[in-house]
């Protein structure tokens, strides 16, 4: 695909799908764009041609392009920090916690914090907020699952039993999981404020934020916008939990406190110096 054909698809499908492509990163876009493209088409008119017209193939390009991969308890040591340490410290400060999961896919993330806060007991006073760019995700979460098996390789034996109940060969996650969450649509390219009714002011509204695996895919200015989204959104000394194979580093890591692992903690945001005078 030469690159003109690639900006005019990048302009079609974020026309239809509502997503500025421009936001992530380019080279690893566009292979993901014509690998999928040959598969379901082979020209790039038929594939906008048939994409104005099958909801299906919509929604895989949606998939494709957000990329919703996810697991429960996905890369556990950081979970068990999060369970042994983080948590019963941000419990110590606040009796009641409020909780963002940006970018929880199918609700793998959400699942997982709520079973973490309910076995500290917080679950009862605690505000989830989940929220994701794709709809089809959110609308499966926000009924718990239902799960196959395979996707539940992270729960252990004792959670499946407490928390999950089977119906056939899938497990739907109690209600009272889901009782203390709201599910939004949230576009994290997008200024976040607004995005929680149920709280007046966006800013300084969050305990703890687990944005994992999406900013990776994020170019670096939406990455480093994201992050400040974020700060602004964490109260002081509230949390950022990321995926195992990202950081804050340089000018992002500015207004954190590494707290060990994939936790950051809001800290006074770094003086710049003024010029002598
Ligand atoms: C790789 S999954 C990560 C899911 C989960 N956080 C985890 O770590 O397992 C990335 C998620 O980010 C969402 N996503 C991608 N781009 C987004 C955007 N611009 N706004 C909101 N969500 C987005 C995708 O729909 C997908 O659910």
């Amino acid at each position: 695909m030469d690159d003109a054909t690639f900006e005019a698809l990048k302009r079609s499908l974020t026309r239809l799908i509502g997503l500025d492509l421009d936001g992530y990163k380019q080279m690893q876009m566009r292979r993901r764009v014509e690998t999928f493209v040959a598969k379901h088409c082979g020209t790039p008119a038929a594939f906008i041609e048939r994409l104005a017209r099958d909801p299906a193939l919509l929604q895989a390009t949606r998939d494709m392009l957000t990329i919703n991969v996810t697991e429960f308890f996905r890369d556990a040591a950081q979970w068990d920090l999060l369970q042994t340490s983080i948590l019963p410290s941000l419990l110590r400060r606040r009796r009641s916690l409020a909780v963002w999961s940006a970018g929880c896919s199918h609700g793998q993330e959400p699942l997982s914090l709520a079973m973490l806060l309910d076995e500290a007991g917080a679950l009862p006073r605690t505000r989830l907020l989940a929220t994701d760019f794709d709809q089809a995700a959110l609308r499966r979460v926000s009924i718990g699952g239902p799960y196959a098996e395979e996707e539940l390789r992270g729960v252990s034996e004792a959670r499946l039993a407490r928390y999950f109940t089977r119906h056939d060969e899938l497990y739907r996650a109690d209600a009272r999981l889901l009782r203390r969450s709201t599910f939004r649509e949230l576009n994290l390219l997008d200024d976040c404020a607004g995005v929680d009714r149920d709280v007046e002011d966006f800013d300084q509204a969050f305990d703890l934020i687990a944005c994992r695996n999406v900013m990776i895919y994020f170019e670096t200015d939406a990455k480093a916008a994201l992050i400040r989204r974020l700060r602004a959104a964490l109260r002081p000394g509230g949390v950022l939990f990321i995926g195992a194979t990202e950081a804050l580093l340089g000018a992002d890591a500015s207004g954190w406190e590494r707290l060990g692992g994939n936790f950051y903690a809001r800290s006074a945001e770094a003086r710049t110096r003024r010029p002598a005078a």
